[in-house]
């Protein structure tokens, strides 16, 4: 099975929409007409959650007019926050499930004006070179065997002078599964943050910068439990099992096995 094959089949569960409907309802909220901040973290499929997404935003300089392409978009969290900032953004992903769903919610939150959704693979998209100013990838790295391939995609998809900001975890591959973006390590691709760097470099970038965010998310998770978080979780996106495959994320950050970094790096002019 190729890496892409493993990610459509550990994401895709068939009920993700019906998941997502009940919890909105359970909080109030009609699924039909929705403000972007109404999903809370049920949209944010990584460690963090929206003050990751906000953090990402502000490294990579993301504002009014900004084309933005966000890899691995997901059911579209990172795209709505971006374009609530008033850049105009491009989400590219291979599960349809999750295509479908984030399409849906753009049009519920009023925003499909500015967000485009393509189901595509992140290695070969098919837009147009040099088309966006910004590009970012959240928590999609531990789903590519071949990053560099992906890199090189990017590379050509920014114009000259144009940032990328890849927010992952970072670490060893010997963990404890289930993990949220694998059932085991022959479907998952963790490498240190050197070798992202290195793969940056090969497919023409200049690394600028590589941030270790484990303090904030370990606070994140924290408060989370604190709070026994609400319907509106991340927990959402994942169904049955979420609280291994977090449990197992969380308790390999605390232990240094993985951590969430932000690496920006920019595409020469
Ligand atoms: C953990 S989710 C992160 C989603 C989103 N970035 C977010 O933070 O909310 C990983 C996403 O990467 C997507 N993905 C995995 N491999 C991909 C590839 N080769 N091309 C495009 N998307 C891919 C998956 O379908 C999934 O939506």
């Amino acid at each position: 099975m190729s890496d892409i094959d493993q990610s459509i089949s550990r994401y895709t569960t068939g009920d993700l929409r019906g998941r997502l409907h009940a919890a909105l309802r359970d909080a109030g909220l009609e699924p039909e007409v929705l403000r972007p901040g109404d999903l809370e973290e049920a949209d944010q499929f990584h460690t963090g959650g929206r003050a990751a997404t906000q953090e990402v935003a502000r490294a990579v300089g993301i504002g009014l007019g900004t084309r933005v392409l966000d890899v691995g978009s997901g059911i579209g969290g990172p795209a709505r926050y971006f374009a609530q900032l008033g850049a105009v953004v491009t989400g590219v992903d291979v599960t349809p499930e999750f295509v479908d769903l984030a399409r849906e919610l753009n049009l519920a939150c009023a925003m499909a004006g500015s967000i485009t959704m393509v189901l595509a693979p992140a290695q070969d998209t098919a837009l147009p070179t040099g088309s966006f100013d910004a590009a970012t990838m959240l928590h999609v790295g531990m789903n590519l065997a071949d990053k560099q391939a992906v890199f090189a995609e990017v590379h050509r998809l920014l114009r000259p002078g144009g940032v990328f900001g890849v927010y992952d975890l970072m670490g060893t591959n010997e963990l404890q599964y289930p993990v949220p973006w694998a059932d085991a390590a022959a479907a998952s691709y963790v490498e240190p943050d050197e070798a992202y760097a290195n793969h940056l470099r090969a497919a023409g970038f200049i690394v600028t910068q590589d941030t270790d965010r484990s303090a904030a998310v370990l606070e994140a998770a924290a408060a989370a439990q604190l709070a026994s978080a609400g319907p509106l979780a991340t927990a959402v996106l994942l169904g049955k099992d979420a609280r291994d495959r977090m449990g197992h994320a969380v308790a390999a950050v605390k232990s240094g096995a993985l951590a969430p970094r932000l690496l920006i790096a920019v595409r020469p002019v």
